[in-house]
This record gives structure tokens, C-alpha cells and sequence, in this order.
């Protein structure tokens, strides 16, 4: 593995980059969360364990590796201390080995009500967002009157600016009764002294810890939340999330150069899904997609929504090469096929009688989009067993090619054949 890698989502979210980062954390020293906040849902599988991260990065299971939340991300402080107990009630220590940046600004109570009412405001035309106060926490930050975590080491300090804020809020608050939210300023105030206490010995400068590790010679690993479809600029706006989810974002987000980044590695599953609301050419309502759904257990790890399934989209996933830059992919969830008769693969698209061969920059062209399909037959085994290339089923194969040569042909790293760290085929080197 090059020094330093990225790990990027190349449809929209939940590919399985958590159980890739934990495979990958091996190689390396640091893990760091660039963007996003408690949206995320990261799940890593091994053996009878399974862990769910939304704020911790993924590789803290591996013991000894550092793990860092860095300027980029919004953070829930309660919901990341509870993941913190969580992991120790597991048996795993934390302790000097996860850190968070000061300057990464804070989600509170009332950005999760903010979040509800903007929902409630969009009626039919709502995001579907995970409620986790995201949108108005990057609002707060970009309107430059967001409270970071620093903040919170000056008590008097961080008090002002809380009333401040709070009062704001309600001012834009509207509750679907239409009455003043049920914000207890007081138990708010209390909460967050708790927090205080607990959350400061994490807090660090990141970016200056980074650029001391890198100094050292030891490696790092971002671990990107969301998928490039949903990010802020390139996905498919307006449903998308708040951040930049795209390989660019590991800079800014982490506080670190772009002559640190030695590679991006897009996961990409082998059919695609999608939470919330919003354009999806390759859907499939039919049997075939509850299929999907039931046999890659497709519900939300944040939210437990049923996340909608398609048929794999070519068209997407050459744009997230050309965005990211991917010098690898990792094919994931490749045994969800297992039972199928055939396969489709989204080559193109047909938007208003014309073919199209990249993807559309404005939802209006996206949601008349109808997918051209090349069909490949099923395997009909199970491979979820299967430890190296060479016992996959020809068709199974055949499959990765075919996605492979439609993707500018990316060299495939991995491929994943069940949720546990074992059920990884290593494909090539980075
Ligand atoms: P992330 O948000 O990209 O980290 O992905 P999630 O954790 O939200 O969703 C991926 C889900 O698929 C998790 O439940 C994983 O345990 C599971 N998973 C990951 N890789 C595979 C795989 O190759 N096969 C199967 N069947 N499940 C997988
Ligand atoms: P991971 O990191 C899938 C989706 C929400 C919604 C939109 C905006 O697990 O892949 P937000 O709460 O961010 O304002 O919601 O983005 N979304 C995700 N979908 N996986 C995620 O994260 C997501 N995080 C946000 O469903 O459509
Ligand atoms: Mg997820």
C-alpha cells in the first residue's frame, strides 16, 4: 500500500468502506474521518462481533492504531461518547489512541430540530436526511456562528455563544404543530458541561498531529462517509448530504497537504443502493430489488430504513473514478448475487431518445435518464466461502471484468464476499 490512502464511497454511501477500512487498517498506523458526523453508519464484522461506528473511524478495533476525528467532520459529542462506551463495554481501549480535532464543530440539540423542521418544511419534496442535524450544523459552520469543540474549553465563552445560537434556532424553528420547539435550554447547558468534562482529554490540535505522524513515517488511512453521489457539489443535489464526500475533501477535512495523499480507493458494491429520497436509474421496485434488499440485509445502520436497491450503474461509478481518481477498487457484497439468473449491468443511459455515456450534472436530466442494460448470466453458488480469485465461479469473474472495463479499468484491490474481515479476496497490491 502507497504511504497514505483515501477510502471513498463511489455510489451513494453504505458500499461497505467500514469493513474495507478495517481490512485495510493493517497497513496502516492512523485512521482518520475527514467529513460528514453521525449520518455515517459504519459497520465492521469479525467473527461473532459486530460493531456499528457513526463518529469513531473504523480501524479503532485493530489494537494499537490511532484513530483521529478531524476539523471536517460535525460532531454529536453525546453520540460519539456513547459509541466511546460502547467500544470499552466491548473490551476495546481508547484510551491515547483516539483524537479530536478542536477545531470540528459541534451538533447540538438543536440542530437535530432544525434538521426535523426543514424536513417537515420540504413536505413531499423532503430530503429523506437521517435527522442527525447535519445540513444545519455545515450551515451554522459556513455562516460562520457554528460552536466548534475548542469552544468548549473556555466555559463563559462557549455559554454566550450557546445563547446566542439557541435563540437563533428557535427563531427559525417551526414544530409541525407550528408551536415553539421543546428546547430546554437549561438541560442543554447541563449536557454539555458534562460532555465537557469527558470529551476535552480527547481534544487536540489533529492537523499539527498528522503532519507530525506523517513526519514520522507512519501511515495514514482516511475513511470517507457517504458516497460520492451524495456530496454537497457533485452528487445529486438537493438530495444529498452537507459535506463534500469526494476524495478533495481529505485535505480540508483533515488539515493535511495534497502531497500527503498517495492514493484513492473507491468501494463500490456490486449492484447499488440508496437511502432517502431522490433520482435512481437503476431501481428496481420488483421482486428483484426486495431480493436485493432482503439478501444484502440492506437497512440503514444509522436509521434502519430500508435502503432502495438497483442494478449497477456503470454510468455513476466512471464518474466517481473521474472525480476521485480511483487507483483501485474494492468490489463489495459480490455474493449478494449469489441466487440470481442474471445480472444486469447499467452501461449507459438514454435521456429524451438520446444515448448518454456520462452521467448528467442536474437532477431534472438524471430523472429521465432510463438505463441501457448488458446482461451477464448469475453464478448460482454460493462464493461467500471462497478465499482467492481462482475459486470464484467463471461467471462471478467474468462480472468483475465486465464492471472493471466499464470503469476505465481501475485494477480491482479486493473483493468482498461476505460481511466478516475474512470473507476478503485479495485481488492485487496497492
Ligand atoms: P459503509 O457505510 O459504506 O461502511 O457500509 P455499511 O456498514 O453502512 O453497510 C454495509 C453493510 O454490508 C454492513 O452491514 C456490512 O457488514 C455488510 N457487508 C460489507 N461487505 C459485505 C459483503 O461483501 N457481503 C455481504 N453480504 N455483506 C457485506
Ligand atoms: P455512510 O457513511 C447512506 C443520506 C441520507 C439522505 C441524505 C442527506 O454510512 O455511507 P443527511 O442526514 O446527511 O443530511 O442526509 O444523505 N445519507 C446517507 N446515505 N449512507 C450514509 O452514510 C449516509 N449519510 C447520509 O439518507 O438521503
Ligand atoms: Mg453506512
Amino acid at each position: 500500500m502507497a504511504n497514505n490512502s483515501i477510502v471513498i464511497g463511489a455510489q451513494w454511501g453504505d458500499e461497505g468502506k467500514a469493513k474495507v477500512i478495517d481490512y485495510l487498517t493493517e497497513r496502516a498506523d492512523v485512521v482518520v474521518r475527514f467529513q460528514g458526523g453521525s449520518n455515517a453508519g459504519h459497520t465492521v464484522s469479525v467473527g461473532d462481533s459486530k460493531y456499528v461506528f457513526h463518529l469513531v473511524p473504523s480501524g479503532i478495533i485493530n489494537p494499537g492504531k490511532i484513530c483521529v476525528v478531524g476539523n471536517g467532520v460535525v460532531f454529536d459529542a453525546e453520540a460519539f461518547l456513547e459509541e466511546v462506551d460502547e467500544l470499552v463495554k466491548a473490551g476495546v481501549s481508547v484510551e491515547g489512541r483516539l483524537f479530536v480535532s478542536d477545531l470540528a464543530h459541534l451538533v447540538l440539540p438543536y440542530h437535530k430540530a432544525l434538521d426535523a423542521a426543514f424536513e417537515f418544511g420540504l413536505g413531499a419534496a423532503k430530503i429523506g436526511t437521517t435527522g442527525r442535524g447535519i445540513g444545519p450544523a455545515y450551515a451554522d459552520k459556513v455562516s460562520r456562528v457554528g460552536i466548534r469543540i475548542g469552544d468548549l474549553r473556555d466555559w463563559n465563552a462557549f455559554c454566550r455563544r450557546f445563547v446566542e445560537n439557541i435563540a437563533s434556532a428557535v427563531k427559525r424553528l417551526t414544530t409541525p404543530e407550528g408551536g415553539v420547539p421543546d428546547l430546554d435550554e437549561d438541560s442543554i447547558v447541563d449536557r454539555c458541561y458534562k460532555i465537557r468534562q469527558r470529551l476535552l482529554p480527547f481534544v487536540k490540535d489533529t492537523a499539527y498531529y498528522l503532519f507530525e505522524a506523517e513526519r514520522s513515517g507512519k501511515r495514514l488511512l482516511f475513511e470517507g462517509a457517504q458516497g460520492t453521489f451524495l456530496d454537497v457539489d457533485h452528487g445529486t443535489y438537493p438530495f444529498v448530504t452537507s459535506s463534500n464526500t469526494t476524495a478533495g475533501s481529505a485535505c480540508s477535512g483533515a488539515g493535511v497537504s495534497p502531497q500527503t495523499i498517495g492514493n484513492c480507493i473507491g468501494i463500490v458494491k456490486a449492484y447499488t443502493t440508496r437511502v432517502g429520497n431522490g433520482p435512481f436509474p437503476t431501481e428496481l421496485t420488483d421482486d428483484t430489488g426486495f431480493h436485493l434488499r432482503a439478501v444484502g440485509n440492506e437497512f440503514g445502520s444509522t436509521t434502519g430504513r430500508p435502503r432502495r436497491c438497483g442494478w449497477f450503474d456503470s454510468v455513476m461509478v466512471r464518474k466517481a473514478v473521474q472525480l476521485n481518481g480511483f487507483a483501485r477498487i474494492a468490489m463489495t457484497k459480490l455474493d449478494v448475487l449469489n441466487d440470481l439468473d442474471e445480472i444486469k449491468i447499467c452501461t449507459k443511459y438514454e435521456i429524451d431518445g438520446k444515448t448518454v455515456e456520462q452521467f448528467p450534472t442536474t437532477i431534472q436530466e438524471l430523472e429521465r435518464a432510463k438505463p441501457v442494460y448488458e446482461i451477464m448470466p448469475g453464478w448460482k453458488q454460493d462464493i461467500s466461502g471462497c478465499k482467492k480469485l481462482s475459486e470464484l465461479p467463471t461467471a462471478a469473474t467474468n462480472y468483475i471484468s465486465k464492471i472493471q472495463k466499464l470503469c476505465y479499468d481501475v485494477p480491482v484491490l479486493l473483493v468482498s464476499v461476505g460481511p466478516d474481515r475474512e470473507q476478503t479476496i485479495e485481488v492485487a497490491s496497492l
